[in-house]
């Protein structure tokens, strides 16, 4: 009997080609995200989901995949759309796409640090709406980089791939990590190990690089932006929720900090109404990993995934271990 697979919207199409030539692939061409009812129905019906970040991969759509579904491939290096444990239990393996957007989304995180730094899009603005009547010494004045601190919340391999670009900026560089072990990492960056109140009070940037996961959601907050510099600034590519954005967005407003430079919402596709209109704060629409060649090769990293697993083989970023030996 042939094996199907669903995928939840559309992804680049390297990834759908690579599945085409081992299975039957639907795609929903609309690329709406799909309901949950939907999500339920093509869980009961395929033997493979390829999910993107907007599906909510919860207890529901996983039981009704019990006994048939054998994998949710996420095109995505984050899971925290996936009820993992509920996967598990369903005996559904989970799969991301680790270290192939590694290096992108830390080009991104400094585009971002220096555009908020630089005021570039305020420039920009400034310009295109007819202000600029004349060269300023005063005009737009900026923060250096070069020689600051940065902090790192989360030094796996997003956070270190950004530390390793501070090395040509002369930067000092803290990280908080109480999950990853990365002392030779650290010792080749030359960075040091704090906690994340000293990572807070000492850094003049702090670039957040942690999974979404209970222990981080509201990582940081009014309390913990209260201990950076008032000159600081605050880069978030990794998930929303980890910073409370209505105690970030009064704590703009009130400059507080410096500014803000933001990929990635508590509830997104929402934005707090603040930001949208804050100078100090530069925000897009999550798009850190977009470039062409690293979102297509997340596809076919998804497509890798699901073809191991429909193969009887061990995907290469099999999530929930557990079910590793079947
Ligand atoms: C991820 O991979 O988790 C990003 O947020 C989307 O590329």
């Amino acid at each position: 009997m042939s094996r199907s697979v669903y995928v939840t919207r559309m992804i680049p199409q390297p990834g759908i080609d690579m599945l085409r030539a081992h299975v039957d692939v639907e795609v929903n061409e609309s690329d709406e995200p799909l309901s949950s009812d939907e999500l339920r129905r093509r869980a009961g019906s395929h033997d493979a989901l390829v999910t993107l970040l907007t599906d909510k991969i919860d207890s529901a759509v996983l039981r009704s995949g019990a006994g048939s579904l054998k994998i949710v491939a996420n095109v995505a290096v984050g899971y925290d759309n996936i009820d993992v444990p509920a996967a598990t239990a369903s005996g559904i393996m989970v799969s991301n796409t680790p270290g192939v957007l590694t290096e992108t989304t830390a080009d991104f995180a400094w585009a971002m640090l220096m555009s908020v730094t630089r005021r570039i899009p305020e420039a920009q603005s400034f310009l295109r709406a007819g202000k600029y009547q004349g060269w300023g010494i005063m005009m737009m004045l900026g923060e250096d980089i070069h020689g600051k601190t940065l902090g790192i919340a989360g030094f796996g391999r997003i956070g270190q791939a950004v530390a390793q670009r501070a090395t040509g900026f002369g930067m000092k560089i803290l990280y908080y990590d109480p999950v990853v072990q990365a002392e030779d990492a650290a010792r080749r960056l030359n960075a040091s190990s704090v906690d994340l109140n000293t990572l807070l009070r000492e850094s003049d940037f702090v670039s957040v690089h942690t999974p979404l996961t209970p222990e981080t959601r509201h990582m940081i907050g009014k309390e913990q932006l209260d201990l950076m510099k008032d000159t600081a600034y605050l880069i978030n590519t990794s998930r929303g929720p980890v910073i409370d954005e209505a105690a970030l967005a009064g704590a703009l407003k009130s400059n507080r900090i410096r500014g803000a430079a933001l990929d990635v919402f508590e509830n997104e596709p929402e934005v707090h109404p603040e930001l949208l209109h804050l100078d100090n704060a530069v925000i897009t629409p999550h798009i850190a990993s977009a470039s062409v060649a690293t979102r297509s090769r997340m596809a076919t990293v998804a497509a890798e995934n699901v073809i191991a697993a429909l193969n009887g083989q061990r995907p290469p970023n099999l999530v929930n271990e557990e079910l590793a030996n079947g």
